[in-house]
């Protein structure tokens, strides 16, 4: 490895199981030197599949709902505390939706669930970041990340209220991102991750046909959790300083297509 994240304090949202694309980008930062600590909602701690995770990357672990201020508050004292200093890199990589839990069309959505799943998938982003900020928290030149999907930009019928939570979250990280960086230095950037077979992508209609379809049209085909922990890495080394405000596609190329080879194969009139 290639001691990018040496000496770097971190806090990583999200890790539930081996699967999670958290876990992927855990394991990389404690390979490239990171210590961070590890954290997720108390009812996500149940399963405890965390702990082993915690043991292998020597981490702590702080219980915390991130739709809670005063979770998030002891969350960053804490981790203040155990990391001794100032937060270099911080991870959001929270998602969930009950309408899309329950089966709920788009067009007749419960707003209770709505509500719910907003603030859990795109609000707590900015309460995350409202903490860091109001407790100068961040480290100059410090990198925080949030994990997207090009539903915020095009449709995909059954990502369902998912598409709106991930334009908001899109939003927050322009948003917040100029004050971050007017007052703090510090970056913020969301990727844009192809569908990847996780706890929460599992739990969309129809999942393994979106894999396959972002598969066949993307050239350099899907990109897995570990690439997508590669490419965070890089956000939260020095190599990436200047870039903030962005939505970075980490797609094998599937925003730009309009259609691949592969993919028209399959609608050719072979009468004709
Ligand atoms: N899997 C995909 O296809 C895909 C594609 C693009 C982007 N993403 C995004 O990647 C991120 C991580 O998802 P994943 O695919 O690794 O699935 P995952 O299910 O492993 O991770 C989702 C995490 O959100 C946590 N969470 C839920 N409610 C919370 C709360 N109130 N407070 C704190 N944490 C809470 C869960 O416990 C879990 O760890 C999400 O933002 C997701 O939308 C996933």
């Amino acid at each position: 490895m290639y001691n990018l994240l040496k000496g770097k304090k971190g806090i990583i949202f999200g890790a539930l199981d081996e699967n999670s694309i958290a876990w992927k980008i855990a394991e990389r930062a404690h390979e490239e030197g990171a210590i961070f600590v590890l954290t997720n909602a108390p009812i996500a701690m149940r399963m405890g599949e965390i702990n082993s995770l915690a043991e292998k990357t020597s981490s702590q672990i702080i219980p915390a709902d991130a739709t809670s201020m005063e979770d998030l508050e002891n969350l960053v004292d804490r981790s203040l505390e155990i990391l001794g200093g100032k937060i270099d890199f911080v991870l959001h990589s929270i998602g969930m939706s009950i309408n899309v839990r329950k089966g709920n069309h788009y067009t007749n959505s419960n707003y209770d669930f709505t509500h719910k799943g907003f603030d859990v998938s795109a609000l707590s982003f900015h309460r995350v970041m409202n903490v860091l900020y109001s407790k100068n928290a961040m480290n100059e030149w410090g990198s925080i990340v949030a994990l997207t999907y090009m539903a915020a930009q095009r449709v995909f019928p059954d990502y369902n209220d998912m598409a709106d939570n991930k334009a908001y979250l899109e939003s927050i990280a322009r948003s917040f991102g100029y004050f971050f960086g007017r007052d703090h230095k510090v970056r913020v950037n969301t990727i844009s991750q192809s569908p990847t077979q996780t706890r929460a992508g599992s739990g969309v209609k129809g999942f393994s046909g979106f894999l396959n379809y972002a598969e066949k049209m993307s050239p350099l085909g899907n990109a897995t959790a570990s690439e997508c922990a590669d490419y965070t890495i890089s956000l939260f080394s020095d190599l990436t300083k200047k870039v903030t405000m962005q939505n970075l596609f980490h797609d094998g190329g599937f925003s730009n297509m309009g259609i691949s080879d592969v993919i028209m194969d399959d609608f050719i009139d072979r009468n004709k």
